[in-house]
C-alpha cells in the first residue's frame, strides 16, 4: 500500500528556498479580500480598479487580442487552453452578433475559487468581461452562475448595476464607443451545466446537455453565432495583466505556464482556503507556508485540480503545480483544487462518494458514462461494504476503460480518473476491503481501527 510518509511539515525546507507567504504568494486578485467591503466598486478603483480597461479601451481590438495572447494566459476552466487564442478564433467582420458567457457554474466537488472570488472582488471579473468584449467586438455577455448561491448573485447583481451606473458598462463606455451589456443567470444546479456546450443548451432555456462539436462555440455558440466561453478566473485575471502589463505577468510562473492563480487548500489541512501564488508552486510548500496537514496527521493522497483529476499520494508533494509538470506526473492540474485527505481517510470510501457524485451528475446522453457510471457505484458500495469478490477490483477497472476516451463529454474521463488512480496508488487498500469482508477503516471494526497507524505503515 502507498502511504504517505513524507509530509512533516517544516522539516524538510521547500525547494523554493523559505515558505513564508511574503516570499511565495502573489495575491493580485485576492489582494484586498480582507479590507472592509472589499467587494465595492468604490475599494475596487482605490485598487486600480478599471484602471486596465482604460488601457484596453485605448487599444484597436485585435491588439487586446495579441497582448492577452503574448502574456501567455491559460483559461482557469479546467483545461488551461491559451485565453488569446480562444478569442483570436471568433470571426471577425461577419455581421452576426458575437457573445462573451463566463462559465461560474463551479460545480467539480473540491473547487471553490470562484465563487469565493465573485463574493469578495466581483468587479475584477466585469472589468474583465468589458476588456474581452472589447477584444472580440462583443456588445452582449452572460455571466452564467451556479444558482444556489443566491449571496453571490445577489453581490453580482448590485456589482453589475454599480458598473452600469459609473458608466463602466452600458452605451459608449468611458467614451469609447464601446456599448455592451452584461446578463447574470442563474443556473439551477447541475454539474453539466458547466461543460461549455451544455451550458449554451442551458442559456437558451433547454435542457443542459453537451452539444456535438464541431461546430466549436467559436463558430456557432450561443444562439448559433460565434462565442467566447470563458472561466471567471480566466477573465478576472485579465484587467491586471492590462494593467501592470504582460511582461509583469511573465515574470510569475514558467515559459509554459506564466502568471498567477488560486489554489484552493482543503480537507485535512490545518488552514484551509484560497492561496494566490504563481503557477508552479508545490503543494509541500502551500502547506508549509499554512500550517500543514491538522496536527499529528499526514497526508495519505490528494487532488491537484478537483475530483476529476488523478489523485497523487505523498510521493507527488514536490511536483510543480502548472500544467506541464502535474500532467507529465500522470494527472492535470484542473481548477487547482488541492484537497488533502490523510491517514484516517478510506480511500475506497472516498472513490464511492465521488463516483455516486458523477453518476448523479451524468446527464443520461451517452451510453458509456450513463450506464458505467451507474454500475460502477454498484460495485463500489458493495467492496466498501466488504461484500465484493475479488474478480470486482479488473470489474471496475474494465468498465472505467468503457467510460474513459469513450464519453460523449469529459464528465465521463473525470468519473474514470479516481478509479484508475485510486487503483494505481491503493489497489491493496481496495483487496482489504474484500479479504477483509469490510472497511479496515470502519470504527465499529475495532481491531483494525486501534491498529490504524501500524496498519498504514505511519509513525504518528
Ligand atoms: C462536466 C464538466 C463541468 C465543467 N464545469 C466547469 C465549471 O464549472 N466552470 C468552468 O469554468 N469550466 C467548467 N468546465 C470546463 C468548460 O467546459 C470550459 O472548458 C471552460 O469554461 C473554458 O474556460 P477557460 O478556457 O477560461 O478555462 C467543465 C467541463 C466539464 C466537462
Ligand atoms: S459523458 Fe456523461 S455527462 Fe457527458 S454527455 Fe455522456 S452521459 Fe452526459
Amino acid at each position: 500500500m502507498t502511504v504517505a510518509a513524507d509530509y512533516g511539515g517544516a522539516s524538510r525546507p521547500p525547494a523554493g528556498g523559505e515558505a513564508s507567504p511574503e516570499k511565495l504568494l502573489t495575491p493580485v486578485l485576492s489582494a484586498f479580500w480582507d479590507q472592509p467591503e472589499s467587494w465595492t466598486l468604490e475599494t475596487y478603483r482605490r485598487h486600480e480598479g478599471y484602471e486596465g480597461l482604460r488601457k484596453a479601451l485605448a487599444m484597436p481590438p485585435d491588439d487586446v487580442i495579441a497582448y492577452v495572447k503574448d502574456s501567455g494566459l491559460r483559461g482557469r476552466g479546467g483545461a488551461g487552453f491559451p485565453t488569446g487564442m480562444k478569442w483570436q478564433f471568433i470571426p471577425q467582420g461577419d455581421g452576426k452578433p458575437h457573445y462573451l458567457v463566463v462559465n461560474a457554474d463551479e460545480s467539480e466537488p473540491g473547487t471553490c475559487k470562484d465563487i469565493p472570488l465573485l463574493f469578495a472582488n466581483p468587479h475584477a471579473l466585469i472589468e474583465g468581461i468589458v476588456i474581452a468584449c472589447h477584444a472580440i467586438r462583443s456588445h452582449h455577455a452572460f455571466i452564467y452562475l451556479r444558482g444556489e448561491v443566491v449571496p453571490v448573485l445577489r453581490r453580482l447583481h448590485e456589482a453589475v448595476r454599480e458598473a452600469y451606473a459609473a458608466g463602466f458598462l452600458g452605451r459608449n463606455i468611458l467614451g469609447s464607443g464601446l456599448d455592451l451589456d452584461v446578463i447574470v443567470h442563474a443556473g439551477a444546479g447541475a454539474y453539466i451545466c458547466g461543460e461549455e456546450t451544455a451550458l449554451l443548451d442551458s442559456l437558451e432555456g433547454r435542457r443542459g446537455q453537451p452539444r456535438l462539436r464541431p461546430p466549436f462555440p467559436a463558430v456557432a455558440g450561443l444562439y448559433a453565432c460565434p462565442t467566447v466561453v470563458n472561466n471567471v478566473e480566466s477573465i478576472a485575471s485579465v484587467p491586471a495583466i492590462l494593467n501592470r502589463g504582460k511582461e509583469w505577468f511573465r515574470s510569475m510562473g514558467s515559459e509554459k505556464s506564466p502568471g498567477f492563480t488560486l489554489y484552493s487548500l482543503s480537507g485535512h489541512v490545518a488552514n484551509p482556503g484560497q492561496y494566490e501564488a504563481p503557477l508552479g508552486i508545490t503543494l509541500r510548500q502551500l502547506l508549509d507556508m499554512s500550517g500543514g496537514m491538522r496536527r499529528g496527521h499526514r497526508l495519505k493522497f490528494w487532488t491537484p485540480g478537483g475530483s476529476s483529476t488523478p489523485m497523487f499520494t505523498a510521493e507527488h508533494l514536490d511536483v510543480p503545480l502548472d500544467y506541464e509538470a502535474v500532467g507529465a506526473a500522470g494527472s492535470m492540474l484542473g481548477t487547482k483544487a488541492l484537497q488533502c485527505f490523510d491517514e484516517t481517510t478510506c480511500v475506497v470510501r472516498a472513490v464511492t462518494r465521488w463516483t455516486e457524485f458523477y453518476a448523479h451528475e451524468s446527464c443520461g446522453k451517452c451510453t458509456p458514462c450513463r450506464e458505467g457510471t451507474y454500475w460502477l457505484v454498484q460495485l463500489l458500495r458493495d467492496i466498501e461494504a466488504g461484500e465484493a469478490v475479488p474478480g470486482d477490483l479488473d470489474k471496475i477497472a474494465d468498465i472505467a476503460d468503457n467510460i474513459n476516451g469513450k464519453s460523449f463529454c469529459a464528465l465521463g474521463d473525470g468519473a474514470a480518473s479516481p478509479i484508475f488512480s485510486s487503483l494505481k496508488y491503493f489497489r491493496d487498500e481496495y483487496e482489504e476491503h474484500i479479504t477483509g469482508r469490510g472497511c479496515p477503516f470502519d470504527p465499529a471494526r475495532s481491531t483494525l481501527w486501534a491498529d490504524n497507524d501500524a496498519h498504514l505503515g505511519v509513525n504518528a
